[in-house]
């Protein structure tokens, strides 16, 4: 698969910093001002819900910069169901939009309304999650971080600061989605190498963080006495679990190692707090790759099938308060 590599934060943000010359270059591509090459285009915008500080800091940006470039944005939120999901992109198929930003709730189940997308000659460019599909020529690009490293890293951080022992629940994300698979393999891979380190429960809190709290609190009632560490696929279902931790009296970050991923300002504020060991972090801020995509196709340009994100690890040795506080999502 061919790639080409999007910075995590801190170099966009220092791209952000460079002023003058940032700002010409906006105007000049139309990223600033609303008269660019986006201006006057139809997109439609198939989100996959709300279910987490994440999603919607993804459906902020996208909204956001089509504001930025005067794209006219039709906008569908399928509410955690691919049915409304898949509908919707019907829907702005039979609209003729000039093109589709698709973030897909699951893997499969893809290959039909691509393909009449595809027929339709409406460019499909997908954002955060991939699809597992046939033909691949049904979608322009995916713009998305590699999961599986992201549960590696996540992995791999824990192997050292447990010195390899460690009990472990781990909360998946949405059954079915490109996050929770592969979060899972590049996490239990690690863990599989080292005989000391055992997932001892592992089950879906839907990626939220009610559904998150409500599932810790069922494992615990059985785990209380054996967890050391909970490994949640994102951070809204962390933050459930640490909820749940303090209300079964045990402290979060100190007696119970917590790991997660997504990099919010609420996981990086728990982490200063002592509450949240490892966040791993998953870039949403994807709306000016979506569009700068979207232009490209137009202008007949050619894009790599994976522009995949950079993303880094937040521990207590490069995180303080004020970049927490500074964090844009
Ligand atoms: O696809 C990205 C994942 O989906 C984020 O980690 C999670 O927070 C979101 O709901």
């Amino acid at each position: 698969m061919i790639m080409k590599t999007i910075p995590s934060t801190p170099l966009i943000l220092k791209r952000a910093g460079l002023g003058l010359l940032a700002l010409c270059a906006a105007v000049l591509t139309g990223c600033g001002g609303g008269g660019g090459e986006g201006a006057g285009l139809t997109v439609g915008f198939a989100q996959a819900g709300a279910e987490s500080a994440w999603r919607r800091a993804e459906t902020a940006s996208i909204k956001d910069e089509a504001g930025k470039r005067g794209v006219n944005l039709r906008f569908s939120d399928a509410q955690g169901k691919q049915e409304n999901q898949i509908a919707a992109v019907r829907d702005f198929i039979a609209q003729g939009v000039d093109a589709i930003i698709l973030a897909p709730i699951v893997e499969t189940g893809w290959d039909d309304v691509l393909g009449e997308a595809k027929d339709a000659g409406i460019p499909v460019v997908l954002v955060d999650r991939g699809v597992d599909v046939g033909d691949d020529s049904i979608y322009a690009t995916l713009i998305a971080s590699d999961f599986v490293a992201e549960g590696k890293m996540a992995g791999e951080w824990l192997f050292k600061k447990s010195g390899g022992k460690a009990r472990i629940i781990e909360l998946e994300g949405t059954p079915g989605a490109a996050p929770a698979i592969d979060r899972k393999k590049g996490f239990d891979d690690v863990i599989g190498q080292h005989a000391g380190m055992e997932i001892i429960a592992s089950q879906s809190g839907d990626f939220n963080i009610e559904k998150g709290k409500e599932v810790m609190e069922a494992l615990l009632a059985k785990h209380a006495g054996e967890v050391t560490v909970v490994y949640a696929h994102n951070d809204d279902m962390a933050l459930g679990a640490i909820q749940a931790l303090e209300a079964a009296g045990k402290k979060p970050g100190e007696e119970v190692i917590v790991i997660s991923i997504d990099g919010g300002k609420a996981a990086l504020t728990a982490l200063v707090e002592g509450k949240m060991n490892c966040v791993v972090e998953c870039l949403p801020l994807l709306g000016p790759n979506a569009f700068d995509a979207v232009e490209t196709i137009r202008a007949g340009g050619t894009l790599p099938k994976w522009q995949k994100v950079d993303d880094q690890l937040f521990d207590a040795d490069n995180t303080d308060a004020a970049f927490a506080e500074n964090r844009p999502y």
